[in-house]
């Protein structure tokens, strides 16, 4: 581990999930989107060529599946971003992000596999513009979303934190974050969008539970 940074309640590490993720605690929740290994596939065309998608071939690398079966059970409840690239068990309750897709060669909906036996729950959210700077960063009330629906408190775990929209979602939530991000450039990122998410003192579920958002799971 080559460094770490605690801001509020949430701890940040810099380093490889591989080798970091024995030296943790168990969690309440797992909440992640993991590198689904498209880098070489996002390197052509009218999006592939853009800056933000040349740094898709140095981090984007496809975990093997059975570190996703270790990362299920370090919390009772585990949400991955993204489980439809991965041979994970079956499972009846899915996450399904409809993105209102304005970019119609991109895909229509996004999924996260759950390791809840559950009904399948869908939000309609659009992407957004990625304010930080990584290419797949996801939109902050996704993660809030994901984490009331699966009805999670407590201590939430990210191991491929990216620009840290999960501990920002925390943070405004007012949970317990942990976050492993191997880049410096997203650490860092990572780093001061939480920080800032505290100083605007959110910490609280923004806004009324949106339409979509009603009939949480359990
Ligand atoms: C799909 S991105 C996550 C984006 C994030 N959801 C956001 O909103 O910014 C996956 C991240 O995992 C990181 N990563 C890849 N392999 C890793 C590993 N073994 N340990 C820690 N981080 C890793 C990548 O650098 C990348 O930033």
């Amino acid at each position: 581990m080559s460094e770490e940074v605690t801001i509020g309640d949430c701890r940040l590490i810099l380093g490889d999930c591989r080798e970091v993720l024995p030296t943790l605690p168990m969690v309440d929740l797992v909440l992640t989107d993991p590198p689904y290994g498209l880098g070489k596939r996002m390197q052509g065309g009218t999006w592939g060529g853009a800056q933000k998608y040349k740094d898709l071939v140095i981090w984007d690398s496809r975990p093997a599946d059975d570190l996703l079966l270790v990362l299920a059970k370090r919390a009772k409840k585990a949400v991955f971003w993204g489980g439809n690239y991965f041979a994970l068990p079956p499972s009846r309750c899915w996450l399904v992000w409809d993105k209102q897709n304005a970019v119609q060669t991109m895909a229509d909906c996004e999924m996260a596999w759950t390791n809840l036996d559950a009904n399948t729950k869908r939000i309609s959210l659009p992407v957004g513009i990625h304010a930080s700077g990584h290419p797949s960063e996801k939109p902050v009330r996704l993660m809030e979303w994901s984490i009331r629906t699966v009805r999670a408190s407590g201590h939430v775990l990210d191991p491929f934190a990216g620009s840290g929209t999960t501990g920002v979602a925390c943070a405004r939530m007012g949970l317990q974050f942990t976050g492993i991000e191997r880049e410096r450039k997203y650490f860092d990122i990572a780093c001061e969008r939480i920080d800032n998410a505290y100083r605007q003192g959110q910490m609280f579920p923004s806004g009324p539970i949106h339409k979509q958002e009603q009939g949480a799971l359990i």
